[in-house]
């Protein structure tokens, strides 16, 4: 299986739990970093609803918060079926992080590929 293959697999495990009861859509992501290892996420929401949070976040921190320093790859996969390119939010934080990261979009209609830097030109960076 190709690298993207498997973090689609991983993503689509994420999806799994994803809490999402008042939006209906959850979403999964599976990240890949440096070393080789695979952290996954999903997104939560709350009854506060401006508590939510993003599947992309959740994964890339879990990665963060282990100490892993760089992420090669990330995979967003939802339940609607759709491709489900991230939120500006995301955006911003991936590229804050990891701004070197190819964003995969996977679907049953396959897998689209591309850099954060091309999802977030123009970006507003640290000084
Ligand atoms: N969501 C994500 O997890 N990532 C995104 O990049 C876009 C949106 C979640 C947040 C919320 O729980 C649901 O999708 C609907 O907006």
């Amino acid at each position: 299986m190709s690298t993207p293959e498997i973090l689609y697999q991983e993503a689509c495990e994420a999806l799994k739990y994803a809490d999402a009861p008042y939006s209906g859509l959850k979403v999964g992501v599976a990240v890949l970093t440096e070393r080789g290892k695979v952290y996954r996420g999903c997104n939560f929401e709350n009854p506060s609803l401006m508590m939510s949070l993003c599947a992309e976040k959740v994964a890339v921190l879990k990665a963060l918060s282990e100490g892993e320093k760089e992420i090669k790859a990330l995979m967003i996969v939802s339940s609607d079926g759709d491709y489900c390119p991230p939120c500006g939010s995301c955006r911003q934080f991936i590229l804050e992080y990891t701004p070197n990261a190819e964003v995969y979009l996977g679907s049953k209609k396959g897998i689209k590929k591309y850099t954060i830097k091309e999802l977030l030109p123009h970006a507003f960076k640290r000084r």
